[in-house]
Formats: C-alpha cells, structure tokens, sequence
C-alpha cells in the first residue's frame, strides 16, 4: 500500500476495505494493511482524543492504566502496541528508575514516540505482537496494552507471547472499551458515525476490526482466564470525558474511530455538523463559542501471573 492508495476525497482504501466491499471476510493480513495504511498518515490519532479525555478524579486513561505500574526503581514495563509513546512518557516523567521498553508495529507511531523519550533510555521495537522476538522469556514485570488489544486478530497468539514474557506475579493490564452505555450519549456518537460508514461500506460494523470477542468486557474476560489459567482477572469500569468548542470536540472525538477514517471528506464534513450537533451542551453567544461535550466508557483489566 502506498500514498496513492490514501485519497482523502474519496475516503480511506485499503485490502481490509476492498474485502468488505466485495462480501468478503478479512483475512489477518488484510487487517494488518488497513491499520498500517490508517496510522502511516494519522500518526499519533488516539493520543489527541485519549489524553484530552478525563475521568472525575482528572486523569486520562494513560494516567489511569500507568497507576498499576508499582512506583519501584527497576520495575520492567513492556508498552505493547505503544503507538506514539503516550504512556512511556508517563512512567518515565513519573520514575526515571523504571525499565521501559515499547514495541508496535507501525513505524510512523514508532517515530513519534522516538521523538518524545530520551535517546537509549526506553528500547523501542518495531515487532507484531503476536511475535515478540526482541524480548526475553519472564523478563517483564508489567505488560501494559493500551486501547490496542482490540485491533489483534489472530489473539491467541498475542496472548501467548505476553504469558511468555511475563515474571511469575507479574502483571498484565489493559485499557478497553468499556461497555457503550456506561458513558452518556456514547452509543448515540457511535451509531451517527457507524450510520455514515455503512451508507459507504454496508459491512463495516457488522465486520470490524480485530477479534470480536476482545469487544466486549465479558467475552474479553474469558479470553484472558482461559489464557491466564491460575490467574485471577479484575475488571473496573470507568468513564472519561473531554468538553470544549464544538467543532473540536466533535473533530476529535470522531478521530478516534478508525471507522471514520473511511469516509470521502466531503461526507466526513456533513458528519462532523450533525456530530456536534449531537455533542452541542450550550450555544454560541456574543461571548462564547458552542460547547460541546463527550463521553467514552473505558474498562481496565488487570491480571496476575
Ligand atoms: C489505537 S492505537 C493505540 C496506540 C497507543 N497504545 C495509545 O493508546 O496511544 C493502536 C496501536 O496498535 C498498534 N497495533 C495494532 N495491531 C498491532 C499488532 N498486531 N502488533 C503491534 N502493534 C499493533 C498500531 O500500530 C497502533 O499504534
């Protein structure tokens, strides 16, 4: 896939698209090339909606999911799929001490979270995480997977290599979605933005990234118990809100669909008016600009070895 495959006026194209576009199931590699195609261009698009939005103490969901991390000179963190290194970030400004390493796949995230971590303190790869080749056997303490887990397919495999690299007691904590109707209005957005997506592409929803059974918390639940045995798996539930100009939070907000990224930017324009439309808690006066509001539930799972 290269750059002329990305058209922005026509929205979004890649093998995963084209699969759903002719009835067909995506296959793994299908997958692979779609979010490739969606984060060489868009580097570092989870990171602006996530890190604006906060829960009622004020931490964002990074902050939330780096709580687990022990404040303990030495602790080994692994960021799987770090994507532009939001989290590192994080755990290094908190304790220098901390022995941090990140892999995700696409190098243009890699870049960013490069740019961002001082030099030969964090190892950085760029490895799948179903094959963790660069990192040794019980040589974590901290597996930490931040809204990534969702987009895996196959995930055993994944599964397995974190069971692998993993300390006995140590720990592995990830950062979904949390169910849709824990966050006010959340399924309203979703279905407004899925509405659009399926006027283009009728499968897409029905078909969606990543393994279906990591979309929902209790299916997710039993994945990891069957993976993690003699391990006991906690789940919490939380809700994390990002307010402001409309017009932003509207624009940021459906950023974080990989969905509409699909969409001609001329649709993806009528989107974005009916969104904050959807999103709009107080109107424009002589003095403000609208506001708008919006809300997302997340769920952090954590499990010990
Ligand atoms: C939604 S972004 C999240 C990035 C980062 N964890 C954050 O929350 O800001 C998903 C990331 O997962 C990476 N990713 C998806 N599937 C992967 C896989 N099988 N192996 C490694 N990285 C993967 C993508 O390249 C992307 O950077």
């Amino acid at each position: 896939m290269t750059n002329k495959d990305i058209n922005y006026e026509k929205g979004l194209k890649s093998i995963w698209t084209e699969s759903l576009a002719n009835n067909q199931e995506p296959d793994d590699k299908a997958l692979l090339n779609h979010l490739k195609t969606v984060h060489q261009h868009n580097a570092g698009f989870t990171e602006k909606c996530a890190s604006t939005c906060r829960d009622e103490a004020g931490r964002n969901s990074y902050e939330w999911l780096a709580e687990i991390v022990p404040d303990i000179d030495g602790v080994r963190v692994l960021d799987l799929a770090c994507g532009s290194g939001p989290l590192l970030k994080i755990l290094y400004d908190r304790n220098k001490k901390l022995r941090l390493k990140g892999v995700d796949m696409c190098p243009e995230e890699l870049a960013l979270a490069k740019a961002r971590l001082p030099d030969n303190v964090v190892d950085l790869f760029e490895l799948k995480a179903q094959n963790l080749t660069a990192i040794d056997d019980n040589s974590i303490d901290v597996v930490l997977c931040h809204w990534a887990l969702t987009l895996m397919n196959p995930i055993t495999p994944v599964l397995n290599e974190i069971r692998r690299v993993l300390s006995s007691g140590g720990l592995f904590a990830t950062l979904v979605n949390g169910p849709m109707d824990a966050a006010p209005g959340y399924s309203d957005v979703y279905n407004l933005i899925y509405e659009y997506v399926q006027a283009k592409l009728p499968k897409y929803g029905e078909i969606d990234l990543g393994d279906p059974r990591i979309r929902s918390t209790g299916s997710l639940k039993n994945i990891l118990s069957e993976a993690f045995p003699d391990a006991n798996v906690n789940i919490e539930t939380s809700v994390v809100t990002m307010k402001g100009p409309v017009a932003e939070v509207a624009e940021t907000a459906a950023g974080f669909f990989y969905a509409s990224f699909i969409l001609p930017s001329e649709v993806h324009k009528t989107m974005l008016l009916k969104l904050s439309d959807l999103l709009t808690i107080s109107k424009q006066n002589r003095h403000f600009k609208s506001q708008g509001r919006f809300s997302m539930p997340i769920s952090r799972l954590v499990v010990r070895k």
